[in-house]
C-alpha cells in the first residue's frame, strides 16, 4: 500500500519524505487555507520535495470553469493530479481530462456507485472519505471493500485512495483490504510508529546497558 500524506504543510511533508513514507500528497482547500499561504507557493514547495502524485483541488462548479481550472492545475508540474469533486459536471470534466492525459483524483466519494462513475469517466484515482462516513455511523471501510469488488469485476485501472483517515486502525484496515493507497494526516502517520511495549523495551534495554562494563564492539 502506498502512503500519501494528507497535508499542505511543507514541514510535515518534508518530515514524512525524510522518514521515507511519502509516496505522494493530497491537499484540499481546507488544508491549503490552514497554511495561510498562497496556493502557488504551497504547490511549488511540495513539488520540490515529493517524488510522486500531488493532488490539488479544482473548485469551480460548472463544467467550463472546472475544465479551465483542470488544464491550469494539471499542467503546472508532471506530478500534479487534479482533484475533481464527484458531481455530474465533475465527471464530464474527468472524462475530458482522461482524454487529454491530465491525471485526476475524484474526491468526496461516499458511495460505491459514485466510485463506479468515476472509474467509467477515466479517473486516475478515486477518494472514498472513510472518516466522514464513520462520523455519521456508517461503515466507511465497507465502502472501500465494495469499491474494490466493483473495480475487480470490471478490471478498472483507477486506483483507490482511502481518504479522511482518522486513526491508525483506518490505515490497518485499508491495508487488510489491499487498498492501493491510504492518504494519512501527519498526526496519524506519527502514531503508526508508536507502541507502549516498544517504549518499555527501549527503557529496559538502556537501563541494562548501563551495567555493561565495555560498550564498544572492537
Ligand atoms: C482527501 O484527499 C482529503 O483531503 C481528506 O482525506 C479529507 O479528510 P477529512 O475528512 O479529515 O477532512
Amino acid at each position: 500500500m502506498k502512503f500519501f500524506v494528507d497535508s499542505a504543510d511543507i514541514r510535515e511533508i518534508r518530515q514524512a519524505v525524510e522518514w521515507g513514507v511519502c509516496d505522494g500528497v493530497t491537499t484540499n482547500p481546507s488544508l491549503v487555507a490552514a497554511t495561510g499561504r498562497p496556493l502557488a507557493e504551497v504547490v511549488a514547495d511540495i513539488t520540490a520535495v515529493v517524488d510522486g502524485p500531488i493532488s490539488v483541488e479544482a473548485t469551480a462548479l460548472d463544467a467550463d470553469g472546472l475544465w479551465k481550472q483542470a488544464r491550469e492545475i494539471g499542467t503546472v508540474h508532471p506530478n500534479i493530479v487534479v482533484k475533481i469533486p464527484m458531481t455530474r459536471e465533475g465527471m464530464q470534466v474527468t472524462r475530458l481530462c482522461s482524454k487529454a492525459g491530465i491525471k485526476t483524483n475524484v474526491t468526496l466519494v461516499f458511495s460505491a456507485i459514485q466510485a463506479l462513475l468515476a472509474a467509467k469517466a477515466g479517473a486516475t484515482f478515486v477518494s472514498p472519505f472513510i472518516g466522514r462516513l464513520d462520523d455519521i455511523a456508517t461503515d466507511g471501510m465497507q465502502l472501500v471493500q465494495d469499491i474494490e469488488t466493483l473495480y475487480g469485476n470490471y478490471l478498472f485501472d483507477t486506483e483507490v485512495i482511502v481518504a479522511s483517515v482518522r486513526h491508525p486502525m483506518h490505515v490497518l484496515e485499508a491495508a487488510r483490504l489491499g487498498a492501493d493507497i491510504c492518504t494519512i494526516p501527519f498526526g496519524v502517520l506519527k502514531k503508526l510508529y508508536d507502541h507502549p511495549l516498544t517504549d518499555i523495551g527501549i527503557e529496559r534495554f538502556l537501563k541494562d546497558w548501563e551495567k555493561v562494563p565495555g560498550k564498544t564492539v572492537k
